[in-house]
């Protein structure tokens, strides 16, 4: 393999961020405003990063409708986790929501008011006042685009910084020296085909979700798994990547989110009967229980029979008595997704919904400043030059079930935490470290089977066979038999994806390049989330297992971690012990 000097042209930043989302925006921004030289490598333009797409609220105890406490959201996000969320991360990023929240404010963001001037927030699922005593209104709310309004905030606020943004660039793979440190990435700009080192004394992944390795999801088609592809490759674990959420509202049959919101405005869950369900599962919050525990009931009803429509695959969300003003006023994008994905008037007319892969609870194992960790010596260490951040990072403050909300402002905290942490490195002052020769070898070998391969699968049919697998063995329920039969197949199609090609090399665009590479990393999360679950015999928070229905503290309290060499596991201990405050003990969740 050619060395990277003499072959492939380079550039140097300070610090290089992969992905353009709230996280790696947040981040950027907190980077290139101390004065640093930031480059952020995105695959679409920065707007319309998946960070868009989310609807409902940024959670944070800002107390503007009621009485309310980061304590109280401590312990809403530990119970809501299962018990599985590390306690200390929690707190961190409890107490810092509200400061994260003015910030934005600050910067511009257009949130929704209430008469006195203040941010209007919305009840959502799981978050309660007085340690579940009643629901609390807490997520911080632009209509139901918060975000799109975001995303977009954080945009301007870098242009006007200066951070520098390579827009459809694609990173392949790590740079690392002998001792692993991290020096850069390798990247592919998806428009030329060229080929880049991005230099960088520090490399940040913010790369987001994988959430297209599930057939039915609510998530753009760049989640792809990207970070996680690039960290399994480089030896680097991946952590509780059993623990994925079901949304219990996606269109049915279209897959595309409804936000929880429309429950927090107060439209409610209904089965083939008419009947508020949610009443049954969990009388206090009702439909605004935690979202695993809505989405096993809704798959409950349907298998009992109380499901809507000629196949009884769905259940309907009603909220025709919120009144088609508030709709228009709190919910415009949901009057919009009616309209076009289900072909209803939801001022008028419930909407079909069906629990539909969401979020990773998972991903690259890091501390609370970002930077990843992996085990040596039977201890954790840094990786030196290495951080991530927002839904590719396992801090862990999401455990075995996220709250609602709670992704957003993952998102602000841990980006804004780690770009406070890179800038205390005093960066400006080190030097880059000489690049290895062979540095590169990793991505320009991928690159080059690809070109020479003669197998006979399509990137397209390996890549829909691994999310008809996914779906269908590692569903809202498992049971072992599935499992162990999923594990199985994806193990195949990782055999199959060694075998493709291009058919016709003299036309291959660079999209099929992409999608080629792409589907090395889908594999990755999903040989990770599979095999993971299948070795998890208890139930808790979104892995639900049949053959093992209870949660069991004694022997699975504790973290997965998967590396994709050898396909093994290994496991380390929830953190138990908060930073300031007393141990959240495990209990029963009732809701
Ligand atoms: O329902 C929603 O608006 C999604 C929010 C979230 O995933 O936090």
């Amino acid at each position: 393999m050619a060395s990277i000097k003499s072959s492939i042209p380079s550039r140097r930043f300070d610090a290089a961020i992969i992905g353009a989302g709230g996280s790696g925006m947040r981040a950027a921004l907190q980077l290139a405003e101390a004065g640093l030289n930031v480059a952020v490598l995105s695959k679409v333009f920065p707007t319309r990063s998946h960070t868009v797409a989310a609807q409902g609220g940024i959670g944070a105890s800002l107390g503007n409708m009621s009485e309310d406490n980061w304590y109280w959201h401590m312990f809403d996000t530990v119970k809501g986790s299962d018990y599985l969320g590390d306690q200390d991360a929690i707190e961190f990023m409890c107490r810092e929501a509200p400061k994260v929240v003015y910030e934005l404010e600050h910067f511009g963001m257009p949130f929704d008011r209430n008469p006195d001037g203040t941010i209007y927030q919305r009840p959502f699922g799981g978050h309660t006042a007085n340690f579940g005593e009643k629901p609390v209104q807490r997520a911080c709310a632009a209509a139901d685009r918060t975000g799109h309004a975001m995303l977009h905030t954080l945009y301007q606020r870098n242009v006007r910084a200066k951070t520098h943004f390579f827009v459809e660039w694609m990173a392949i793979d790590l740079v690392r020296n002998q001792d692993g440190d991290v020096l850069g990435v390798v990247a592919l700009e998806m428009e030329t085909g060229d080929v880049m080192v991005l230099e960088a004394k520090t490399t940040v992944f913010a790369t987001g979700g994988a959430g297209r390795i599930w057939a039915a999801s609510t998530n753009a088609f760049i989640n792809t798994g990207d970070g996680m592809g690039m960290a399994a490759r480089a030896g680097l674990p991946l952590e509780d990547m059993e623990f994925w959420q079901f949304h219990p509202t996606g269109v049915a049959g279209a897959g595309v989110l409804i936000t929880e919101g429309v429950r927090g405005e107060g439209g409610i869950l209904i089965n083939s009967e008419g009947e508020r369900f949610m009443e049954r599962y969990a009388p206090t919050l009702k439909d605004l229980a935690p979202r695993d525990f809505v989405s096993r009931s809704m798959d409950q009803e349907i298998k009992e029979g109380r499901g809507c429509g000629p196949k009884k695959n769905h259940v309907l969300l009603d909220l025709r008595h919120i009144g088609a003003d508030t709709i228009r006023k709190r919910l415009p994008s949901i009057l919009e997704i009616g309209h076009k994905f289900a072909n209803v008037d939801a001022t008028k007319e419930p909407i079909p919904v069906v629990p539909t892969i969401h979020y990773q609870m998972g991903g690259i194992p890091t501390n609370i400043h970002g930077q990843v960790v992996a085990p040596k010596n039977g201890g954790q260490e840094i990786v030196r030059g290495l951080y991530a951040i927002g839904e590719c990072a396992c801090v862990s403050v999401h455990g075995a079930n996220r709250l609602g909300t709670n992704s957003l402002l993952d998102l602000l905290v841990f980006g804004r935490a780690a770009g406070n942490h890179i800038v205390a490195s005093k960066l400006r002052e080190q030097s880059h470290q000489n690049l290895p020769a062979d540095g590169a070898d990793l991505a320009l070998s991928r690159l080059a089977h690809l070109e020479a391969s003669t197998g006979s699968e399509r990137v397209q049919d390996v890549a829909n066979d691994i999310r008809s697998a996914m779906q269908h063995y590692c569903g809202v329920f498992r049971t072992q038999e599935l499992l162990d039969e999923g594990v199985r197949e994806i193990m195949q199609l990782d055999e199959r994806r060694k075998q493709v090609s291009f058919k016709d090399k003299s036309k291959v665009f660079n999209t099929a390049r992409v999608e080629a590479l792409e589907l090395d990393n889908l594999i990755e999360t999903a040989k990770a989330t599979i095999v993971s679950a299948a070795a998890r015999k208890e139930s808790r928070g979104a892995h639900a297992h049949r053959d093992h229905e209870h949660r069991d503290d004694e022997h699975w309290m504790k973290h997965t971690l998967w590396f994709s060499e050898g396909n093994r596991l290994d496991y380390k201990p929830v953190v138990t012990k908060p930073l300031t405050v007393e141990t959240f003990k495990p209990k029963a969740r009732t809701f």
